[in-house]
């Protein structure tokens, strides 16, 4: 399989390999102020809002789509006291969540699959209150398939809220798509896409809200404490990866300012009977 036709985990293993290192750790505490061992654009306070937003509490079943290592899902069930299920594609990440539940003392009420979200997921119906996918709906190759998918796994009106980073609000060159997708396939969608695309799945949205600043902080966050890192970095990842990432950020930061990409957090709930 040629190199840039491999699933995106394929890229993400690599990268989740030394995620919990001392190193990596320090970098996400001065990139973020406050780890919560995210790969993702997210913060713990917009974490926090969206616990809200779901409506959990203690007795929810959440699932998390795309949980990466499972920094926001372990925090979630760590801080609301709700279990939880994630769902990723990578081993390692799958590795490291293990790991840190079991630190969180959390592991009772957490799950694990290994699968493709771009695939019918081995899960039963109506199983959950509640979804979340955070940065991860733009890695997909057929996003309509698992709208549906996550409309047949929550309950009537369960509630599912997914971040967004890909939705183009101006223009891109192909040089800028290309070191904006470093982790391999990336789809950029127009606004309104994911709107129509959740109302045909069953959805209705609640909300939507524009989440490019808090990119735009995360991704300078993460700029200046990679360059603060630069030579400990090169030994990880080679001068090429440390070089990769930096343009990577750099291309984000470029196109938040400008406002040709945006990143947007959708929340919606599958319509009930009475309601269609
Ligand atoms: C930007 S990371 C976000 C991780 C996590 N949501 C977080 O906030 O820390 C995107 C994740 O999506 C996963 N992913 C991408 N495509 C996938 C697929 N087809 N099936 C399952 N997981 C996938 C990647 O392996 C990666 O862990």
């Amino acid at each position: 399989m040629d190199a840039s036709n491999k699933p995106p985990a394929n890229r993400y293993e690599a990268l989740y390999r030394d995620f919990d290192s001392a190193l990596m750790r320090r970098i996400r505490r001065e990139a973020y102020g406050e780890d919560i061992g995210q790969h993702s654009w997210v913060g713990a306070d917009e974490l926090r809002r969206d616990t809200g937003h779901l409506g959990l509490t203690h007795s929810s079943r959440l699932l998390d789509l795309g949980c990466g290592p499972c920094g926001p899902l372990t925090f979630v069930i760590a801080s609301v006291g709700c279990s939880g299920t994630g769902v990723e594609l990578s081993a390692a990440a799958l590795r490291l969540g293990r790991a840190r539940a079991a630190s969180l003392g959390v592991e009772a009420r957490f799950t694990l699959r290994e699968a493709d979200l771009d695939a019918p997921l081995p899960l039963e119906p109506r199983q959950f209150d509640a979804a979340m996918s955070l940065d991860v709906i733009l890695h997909l190759r057929d996003r309509l398939r698992l709208f549906h998918e996550v409309a047949r796994l929550l309950r009537p009106a369960g509630r599912f809220m997914f971040t967004d980073a890909g939705i183009v609000t101006g223009s891109l060159s192909s040089e800028e798509v290309k070191s904006r997708s470093p982790y391999g396939f990336t789809q950029f969608v127009a606004p309104g896409w994911n709107e129509g695309l959740l109302e045909s799945a069953g959805f209705r949205l609640i909300e939507t809200e524009n989440r490019t600043a808090s990119m735009l902080n995360n991704a300078r966050g993460r700029l200046s404490a990679i360059q603060a890192h630069r030579a400990e970095l090169e030994k990880v990842w080679s001068t090429a990866g440390f070089e990769k990432q930096r343009d990577y950020l750099e291309t984000v930061i470029k196109l938040s300012e400008s406002g040709a990409l945006s990143r947007v957090m959708f929340l919606a709930e599958v319509r009930t009977p009475q309601a269609v």
